[in-house]
């Protein structure tokens, strides 16, 4: 069945190709915004990362450079942080954020297949929630080893979308939609599979941290996972009827007002560091 999302909401893939670019910048701008879950995730990557001052660290497929502005203040002066991302509006979205004169930073636009870098160049590659929009995982893991130096690390992180729970007494239709969601992302389970991709690059000190988060709040997972809405696309794919999703629907909006809407999405971070040989 070859049912990928064709809709822009996940587009992340590229985002330079639909219709509104910038609709992604704003996403990205809103989730960070709203959600302090993410905010606390994401500064767990970075504490896993270890970033010292002087360290040569990349951000692969940065976005709007949320997190390039910290890792900048990591590495201080006498580092240096490349944010990369394909998009060329996030590129500059993150270019208009940070002083570029007086920072110790280079944003370019590329792609994580190719990366513009020599070999072992890095001291800490880090790249986070960009392997669940990749065709190519391995591809692009193979590419960040080759730019990381002997002893340096690499931190890769997603949400596991084969995991998620949302509660409601609806079963089958829980089971069929948090499935179709994942195999209609480019790598809906990637999280998960990080642990293995990094062992079979031969990285050492392989370490996994899946993080689970509560989310009773729906207005902090809308921006990114309008499950609202997304429970229509798949009726329109014909994986749940009509009647089902607008009974789902009906339930979730009551459990909201009630407050007893509950999501649990585990975030899986997962590192290593490259032999020296
Ligand atoms: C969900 S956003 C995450 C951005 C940022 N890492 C963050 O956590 O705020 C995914 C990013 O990956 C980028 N991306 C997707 N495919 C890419 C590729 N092949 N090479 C580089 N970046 C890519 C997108 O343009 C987007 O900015």
């Amino acid at each position: 069945m070859n049912n990928k999302r064709s809709d822009k909401k996940n587009s992340f893939s590229n985002v330079d190709s639909s219709d509104d670019p910038l609709q992604f910048v704003k996403c990205m701008d809103d989730q960070y915004e709203h959600n302090s879950i993410l905010r606390t995730n994401k500064a767990r990557t970075l504490a896993l990362a270890d970033i010292q001052p002087g360290m040569i660290v990349l951000d692969a497929g940065c976005g709007t450079g949320v997190d390039v502005a910290t890792m900048i203040q990591l590495v201080g002066a006498s580092g240096h942080v490349y944010g990369v991302d394909l998009s060329e509006a996030m590129i500059a979205s993150a270019r208009q954020r940070i002083d570029l004169n007086n920072s110790p930073v280079t944003f370019q636009q590329a792609s994580i297949y190719q990366l513009p870098f020599e070999d072992n160049f890095f001291d800490r590659v880090r790249a986070d929630k960009v392997f669940q929009h990749l065709a190519e995982p391995e591809m692009a893991l193979g590419e960040l080893f080759r730019v990381t130096k002997p002893g340096g690390k690499i931190i890769t992180a997603d949400p596991d979308h084969d995991s998620l729970i949302i509660d409601t007494p609806f079963t089958e239709v829980n089971e069929a939609f948090v499935r179709f969601r994942s195999r209609h992302m480019a790598q809906g389970g990637i999280a998960h599979q990080m642990y293995r991709l990094l062992k079979a690059l031969g990285m050492s000190d392989v370490f996994v941290e899946p993080r689970t988060s509560a989310y009773t709040d729906y207005n902090e997972k809308k921006v990114s996972s309008p499950y609202l809405e997304e429970i229509w696309m798949a009726n329109e794919y014909g994986i749940v009827s009509r009647d089902a999703a607008q009974i789902w629907v009906d339930y979730l909006e009551a459990a909201i007002e009630n407050g007893q809407f509950l999501c649990l999405q585990t975030y899986i971070i997962t590192t290593g560091t490259k032999p020296v040989l």
